[in-house]
């Protein structure tokens, strides 16, 4: 491994995790947002050297198993999934929202995902899904 590669080539092209996709490898579109040491980012922007001896928790790491996460099983029901493609960085914001805050406000939902962009859903299913966890 080199050191400079993106810690977002490593999960996805050396451990086989998927889940954090790359869609803009610039840090502008949260689709490859996983947590740091408890801490989400942009995994595109982080250098592997950088995450060495880390805690790395990608959207993988949030299901039991088998078992979905609440946050994940909310994006299926409120059908917050279209292309899918930034559904992982977005379960991983949401997740990181309602740890913060169990009963985010829509304000607090939209900014809280601010740096999440979607180009399918216009955002209304996404919202209803973070609504849709925050009550289960
Ligand atoms: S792929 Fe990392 S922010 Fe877009
Ligand atoms: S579902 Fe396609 S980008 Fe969000």
């Amino acid at each position: 491994m080199w050191p400079g590669e993106s810690l977002l080539y490593v999960l996805r092209e050396r451990m086989g995790l998927p889940g954090a996709k790359n869609a803009c490898e610039q840090g502008e579109c949260g689709s490859c947002t996983v947590y740091l040491d408890g801490t989400p980012v942009c995994a595109c922007l982080v250098a592997a050297g950088q995450a060495q001896d880390r805690d790395v928790v990608t959207v993988e790491g949030l299901a039991d198993g088998s078992d979905l996460h609440t946050v994940q099983k909310a994006f299926v029901e409120a059908g917050a999934v279209q292309c899918g493609f930034c559904t992982p960085g977005l379960v991983v914001a949401v997740h990181d929202l309602l740890e913060r805050d169990p009963a985010p406000s829509d304000p607090d939902i939209r900014e809280a995902l601010a740096g999440n962009l979607c180009r399918c859903t216009g955002y209304e299913k996404i919202m209803e899904a973070v609504r849709l966890a925050a009550r289960s």
